[in-house]
């Protein structure tokens, strides 16, 4: 069976927004993908347009990563196509926009299990089938929100914060390997992730201050393939990370979730 020059990249959040830029932008570079999300119809969409380019490598799986065979039903998937992965591109999460105590306590809790476990349990896993590959790669999608604390996102934010701080340690355990650990703060980008999180009253700003999902996932792969620890795509947001990180700490969290707090309680009046 022939496998593509650069072996398989597994993508979780594949059927729409970063995931599939991601996965189409890895085609282009000679990955065989493998995307995964729950909607199978924009999955296998996905998946033929990335065939187009990079040669009919590409499979989708319907996965609902909220349950908690979730990951393990990707790897019976590998095993049974036999995809030998190389790259793995931890990206489906959500965000959830509220008062921590006004927000429901399970749907806080599916996040993070979205966010975090699902990336550690499936990183884990495919482990030692990146240790094996010629080149292996890792690539974490965080946030911007992962640099500071953020009123009315506290279980988003600390969830991101643990994607950037995991991501960044195992960099360094895997320092002496093959496998290459690369985070991703992606700033606001136009998706349909701001729907899901129920932000609507931010839209306008979203859309004043965000890109397309294309640019964040040409700027997270090149980084990946770089060997980049960190990367947060574009210039403005590189700018006013570096503005942030000049600012105290307090002042910083003040400007931000000011903003945040503000557009909230216009949502609730
Ligand atoms: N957009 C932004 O402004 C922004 C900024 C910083 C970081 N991020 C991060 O970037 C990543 C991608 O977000 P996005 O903006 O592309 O959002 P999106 O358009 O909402 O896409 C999220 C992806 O995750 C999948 N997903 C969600 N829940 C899932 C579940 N239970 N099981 C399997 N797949 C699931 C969705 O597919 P299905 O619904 O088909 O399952 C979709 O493919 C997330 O980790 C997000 O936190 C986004």
């Amino acid at each position: 069976m022939s496998t593509p020059t650069n072996g398989y990249a597994l993508i979780t959040g594949a059927s729409q927004g970063i995931g599939a830029a991601i996965a189409l932008e890895l085609a282009r570079k000679g990955f065989g993908i493998v995307v995964v999300a729950r909607s199978e119809q924009a999955l296998k969409a996905v998946a033929s347009e990335a065939a187009k380019l990079n040669g009919g490598f590409a499979h989708a799986l319907a996965v609902d990563l909220f349950a908690a065979d979730g990951v393990d039903r990707m790897l019976a998937f590998l095993k049974e196509k036999q995809l030998p992965i190389s790259c793995l591109v931890n990206n489906a999460g959500q965000g959830l926009w509220g008062m921590f105590d006004e927000l429901g306590l399970e749907e806080q809790q599916r996040m993070m299990h979205l966010n975090m476990s699902v990336p550690v349990e499936l990183t884990y896993k495919l482990l030692p089938q990146l240790r094996a590959a010629r080149h292996g790669y890792i690539l974490n999608i965080a946030s911007m929100i992962a640099h500071h604390a953020l009123g009315s996102m506290a279980v988003y934010s600390g969830s991101k914060a643990f994607v950037l701080r995991w991501s960044r340690s195992l960099r360094i355990e895997l320092k002496s390997t093959n496998v290459r650990v690369t985070c991703c703060s992606p700033g606001s980008v136009i998706t349909g992730f701001t729907e899901r999180a129920r932000m609507q009253a931010l839209d306008d700003l979203a859309k004043k201050f965000g890109t397309p999902p294309e640019p964040v996932a040409q700027a997270a792969v090149a980084a990946m393939l770089n060997g980049k620890a960190e990367v947060i795509p574009g210039l403005l947001n590189v700018v006013t990370s570096k503005l942030q990180s000049w600012l105290p700490t307090g002042a910083n969290e003040a400007i931000a979730s000011g903003i945040y707090l503000k557009r909230l309680a216009s949502r609730k009046a």
